[in-house]
């Protein structure tokens, strides 16, 4: 066995997600009953930037297993690499490197190793701070289950669980009404939300940005129901579908932010095509942020046990520059800078995609 850390550092970074918690209990209690000290960072890579820590006990971990967001806070604003420092006179933000300004905080906290819990953006952080020799152990998390080399990451199924509970509730509406209900999702460029999402709740329709839809497609479907008596039809849209030739619909756009491109907007699009061409009412729902909070669904709370009791065995064994990983249901670790500039988008020729069209489901592309 190799010599374990006295104390190691954690922090949570990027987008809270359902299980963010889970993961901070199974560390630290993990890590104090191999004796090492945890300390947790606040408000993910900020915190150490701009030095703010707390040590975490078995009493601040204790009872959160099924709170949702994270204790320690977080920010995605917070690449240490490209830190944004003001605005110039244009409004636009200053950028400055201060790797080694976190590096000196986390030194001078006596840390011997960093646990990061992030998607793919908080990964790429870590870089400079596994480059300057501090073992940085990856925990992937994001409800979009986009992240390079994981076959799932922890936040996925409480994502889906809301979102096919509010398909199945928007099912009794559009029936009532003989309407179409367009349900727009998250997950960035990738479609599992609404893949897995659009099947459990019986959508009828399901776009995702690996299989660009045609609107006229979609209104076909429509019709085609309508003549077999079905009244009304529910649409499962990501937010980052688009049509055959058309571009992503954007929400928002944050210069400061190292994802930018904050997505949105599409279920409107669809929603008003759709009472265009196909001459039936139809409404839109945009899920949101509500996919990322409350308790994590158990599973999700499996997983980021499983996770957090991985992170400290790779540490007891002293492996380096690791990140958990799920890989043909097994827990295991690859890499951690392997995911970055990668996304795990949903191959078209997934075997859900035949299930789904099995059953009837248009993806809007036939
Ligand atoms: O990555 C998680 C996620 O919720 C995406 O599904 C979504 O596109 C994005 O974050 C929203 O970001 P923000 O919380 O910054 O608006």
């Amino acid at each position: 066995m190799t010599d374990l850390p006295g104390r190691i550092g954690i922090l949570t970074g990027g987008g809270d997600c359902p299980g963010l918690n889970a993961v901070l209990r199974a560390v630290t209690k993990d890590a104090i009953f191999n004796g090492i000290e945890v300390v947790g960072i606040e408000d993910g890579f900020l915190g150490l930037i701009e030095n703010r820590a707390r040590p975490l006990g078995y009493q601040d971990v204790s009872d959160i297993l099924t709170v949702g967001g994270t204790i320690l806070g977080t920010s995605n604003r917070a690449d240490p690499r490209r830190f944004e420092v003001g605005r110039d006179a244009d409004g636009q933000p200053i950028f400055e490197d201060v790797t080694a300004r976190a590096l000196a905080h986390a030194s001078e906290r006596g840390l011997e190793a960093l646990v990061v819990i992030g998607g793919d953006g908080t990964l790429a952080c870590a870089r400079p701070f596994f480059e300057h020799g501090l073992n940085c152990i990856g925990v992937p998390k994001t409800i979009d289950n986009d992240i390079y080399g994981t076959e799932i990451s922890f936040g996925f199924l409480t994502a889906v669980q809301v979102a096919t509970e509010a398909l199945d509730r928007v099912h009794t509406t559009a029936d009532s009404h003989g309407r179409v209900m367009v349900v727009e999702v998250m997950g960035r460029n990738a479609g599992w939300i609404a893949l897995h999402a659009g099947i459990a709740g019986g959508a009828d329709v399901i776009l995702i940005p690996e299989i660009p839809f045609d609107i006229d497609r979609v209104c076909e479907k429509i019709e085609r129901r309508r003549r077999r008596g079905k009244r009304s039809t529910v649409i499962c849209v990501a937010e980052g579908a688009r049509s055959r030739g058309g571009v992503r619909v954007v929400r928002e756009r944050d210069a400061g932010s190292p994802d930018p491109v904050k997505l949105g907007g599409i279920a409107a699009w669809v929603a008003e095509r759709v009472e265009e061409r196909a001459g039936v009412q139809a409404r839109h729902v945009v899920l949101g942020h509500v996919q990322r909070g409350g308790t994590p669904v158990a599973g999700d709370r499996v997983l980021a046990t499983q996770f957090g009791d991985r992170a400290i065995e790779l540490i007891k064994a002293g492996e380096r520059n690791r990140m958990v990983a799920l890989q043909q249901g097994r827990v295991t670790h690859i890499d951690i800078s392997e995911p970055a500039g990668r996304q795990r988008t949903v191959p078209p020729d997934h075997p859900l995609i035949a299930a789904a069209r099995s059953v009837y489901t248009s993806f809007g592309d036939e």
